[in-house]
């Protein structure tokens, strides 16, 4: 399967741990991949999963290469999602699926910044749900689950959240070794905290997608 914006490459190696899956993952970030590949090596999953450098508008695979494509949370700094969608329909081969955990526009309202995939507003290109779909839909894949997923990520957010402050009642008040704090920089907790905001005030919800390709 194909992970399109696969980051340090965590979703791809869960599929490859738990399920068995063969998975190659492509990012835009170089940096990304290498420690993505590291990270692979040292859990003893570089056999099942791999990562290169480049850009998903631009998939560097034969038409039909994959049973699966998926994306988590990758197309909100994407302007051109039409061409996202149509390479995507490319790779997939027929009677294959496309799966996608997506955040959208949500009210209408613009969202607060700085977020974790972008500081200004013209690197941010969230699309409402429904507009999404349609382009989804429009490269030619068939849904079989569209869902707004908005209350399991806010629930998932405060058990996070209320796991780090009983940690932080404990005495430890340094942030764990390893987070996304690594990933987002000097301002990791403005980005995280205006994230939660956003979807608290309906600004952003997320979306889980199912679709087929057809025979
Ligand atoms: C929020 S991260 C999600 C990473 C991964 N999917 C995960 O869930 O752990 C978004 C990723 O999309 C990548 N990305 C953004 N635009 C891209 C593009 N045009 N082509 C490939 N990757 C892209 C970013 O580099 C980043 O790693």
């Amino acid at each position: 399967m194909l992970d399109v914006g696969s980051g340090l490459g965590g979703p791809a190696r869960y599929l490859a741990a738990t399920l068995g899956c063969d998975v190659t993952g492509i990012d835009l970030s170089p940096e990304f991949c290498e420690v993505a590949n590291v990270l692979s090596r040292m859990t003893r999953l570089s056999d099942r999963t791999r990562f290169q450098a480049g850009d998903a508008l631009e998939l560097p695979f034969a038409a039909s290469s994959f049973d699966v494509v998926w994306t988590i949370q990758m197309q909100m700094n994407i302007r051109d999602k039409r061409r996202l969608y149509s390479g995507i329909a490319r790779v997939l081969r027929p009677g294959g699926l496309f799966v996608c955990q997506e955040i959208c526009a949500g009210n209408g309202e613009p969202i607060e910044l700085p977020v974790p995939w972008a500081s200004r507003p013209n690197q941010s290109h969230l699309a409402d749900a429904e507009s999404l779909r349609g382009l989804i839909r429009g490269a030619g894949l068939l849904e079989r689950t569209w869902r707004d997923i908005t209350a399991d990520i806010v629930a998932a957010r405060k058990a996070q959240q209320a796991k780090a402050q009983a940690s932080g009642a404990s005495g430890s008040s340094a942030p764990p070794p390893l987070g996304m704090h690594l990933v987002l920089g000097e301002q990791a907790a403005v980005k995280t905290s205006n994230s939660g905001r956003n979807t608290d005030a309906g600004r952003t919800v997320f979306i889980q997608g199912v679709f087929d390709k057809p025979v």
